[in-house]
């Protein structure tokens, strides 16, 4: 089984990737699991399908599941589910020692994270990862939040996991089109920082979004590999190597902005559209040839994601989408850096990028292809 460590100083960490995990819940956690009773975070849908194994794993072990199950969806990642998930935790009376899981996708990770980074001043918690995204990407390095009014992710913490068990079981059970949005987070790392595993991901990625074991588990354990390098080497997002993760997100962000972060577009879906876009606004500002713009936007296409956003049929025009770009996180000091492409497996971040120059684009692209 693939067994990849998050090499953080006093808070080193294994990720684990493989079938049965979740099967095997009390041997996995060894003595992270302190006492009989063990408190688990989930949601509805992966309550409905992983519930009955993880009860039945821990309970013939001797512990106690007890189980906080919250509605699916982002609505769980507010003020209000974080108050229900803290004030259900302290009835559970969980000391800072103790660990808490987390059952489900990047929603139930980035709620429990958060609530375990303040509960009682911090307390352990594990991600058991069940969406694809959630292995790949949100699982992984410690960033958990709930989003506020003013946006999305925008109070949380730095807080890692004692732990990472991704059971490739769980894929089986996901829809079809939140695993092709998982998808892009994987090609993303080979677009970012991994030429090798991009090709792989041209000939292969069907396979992923197709439920191929084999594909799933290299491609969960590639993208594993390239967060905990990323993570390892800037954690808080400080030195602008972990801000690479975030190709295509920018424009993503503005086209879910548009859509009003509707099953119009989820989110992975407007990374996909991003990182096209991403990849011709750095073919137009000469960095890659057109030729490799072409090839991201093929691979894309392939999964089965968008890669057109004249498709979407939005009414707003360029203007009106990057003023959605001013709300971004990355904001600083009044300039926006864009992570741009000098080549497949080559981003960089470009902190001199017009949005007014963005905005001729995407008229552009809104009406071309
Ligand atoms: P999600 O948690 O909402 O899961 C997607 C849907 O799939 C939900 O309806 C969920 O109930 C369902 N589901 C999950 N696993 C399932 C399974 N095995 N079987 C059946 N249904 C299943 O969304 P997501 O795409 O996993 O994560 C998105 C969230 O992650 C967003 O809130 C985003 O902000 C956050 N995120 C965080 C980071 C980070 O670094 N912390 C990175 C990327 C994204
Ligand atoms: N998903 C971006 C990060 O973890 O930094």
């Amino acid at each position: 089984m693939p067994v990849i460590g998050v090499a953080l100083a006093g808070r080193a960490y294994e990720v684990r990737v493989g079938g049965g995990l979740l099967a095997d819940l009390p041997a996995q956690c060894g003595k992270l699991l302190r006492k009989r009773r063990v408190p688990i975070i989930t949601d509805e849908n992966v309550a409905e399908s992983w519930r009955g194994v993880v009860q039945q794993s821990l309970e013939s072990a001797g512990f106690e599941p007890q189980w906080l199950v919250h509605a699916p969806g982002e609505g769980a990642k507010s003020w209000s589910g974080l108050e229900r998930t803290l004030d259900w935790l302290l009835g559970q009376e969980v000391e800072r020692g103790d660990h808490i899981l987390a059952l489900g996708g990047g929603v139930i990770g980035d709620l429990t994270g958060f609530a375990a980074a303040i509960l009682k001043r911090g307390c352990g918690f594990i991600q058991l990862p069940t969406s694809l995204l959630a292995q790949v990407d949100s699982s992984v390095g410690g960033k958990t939040a709930i989003n506020a009014a003013a946006g999305k992710n925008l109070v949380g913490a730095f807080h890692q996991p004692a732990l990472v068990l991704a059971d490739l079981d769980t894929l089986a059970t996901l829809p079809a089109r939140e695993l092709r949005c998982g998808y892009a987070e994987v090609i993303k790392y080979g677009i970012l920082g991994d030429r090798t595993f991009f090709d792989w991901c041209e000939a292969e990625g069907a396979k992923v979004v197709g439920g191929d074991r084999t594909a799933q588990q290299y491609a969960v354990t590639k993208s594993v590999e390239a967060k905990a390098r990323i993570v390892a080497e800037d954690e808080r997002e400080t030195t602008g190597k972990r801000a690479l993760l975030n190709l295509g997100h920018t424009f993503g962000h503005a086209l879910e902005a548009e859509t009003g972060f509707s099953d119009k577009l989820l989110h992975g879906e407007g990374v996909a559209l991003g990182m096209v876009l991403a990849a011709r606004y750095s073919a137009r500002r000469g960095y890659i040839g057109v030729d490799d713009a072409a090839r991201i936007t093929a691979a894309i296409d392939a999964a089965g994601l968008p890669s057109e956003i004249a498709a979407l049929g939005l009414a707003a025009d360029g203007r009106a989408l990057a003023a959605h770009m001013l709300h971004d996180k990355k904001m600083d000091a009044g300039t926006l850096p864009f992570i741009l492409l000098r080549g497949i497996g080559e981003a960089f971040l470009d902190k001199e990028v017009s949005l007014g120059d963005v905005a001729a684009f995407l008229d552009e692209e809104l009406q071309a292809h």
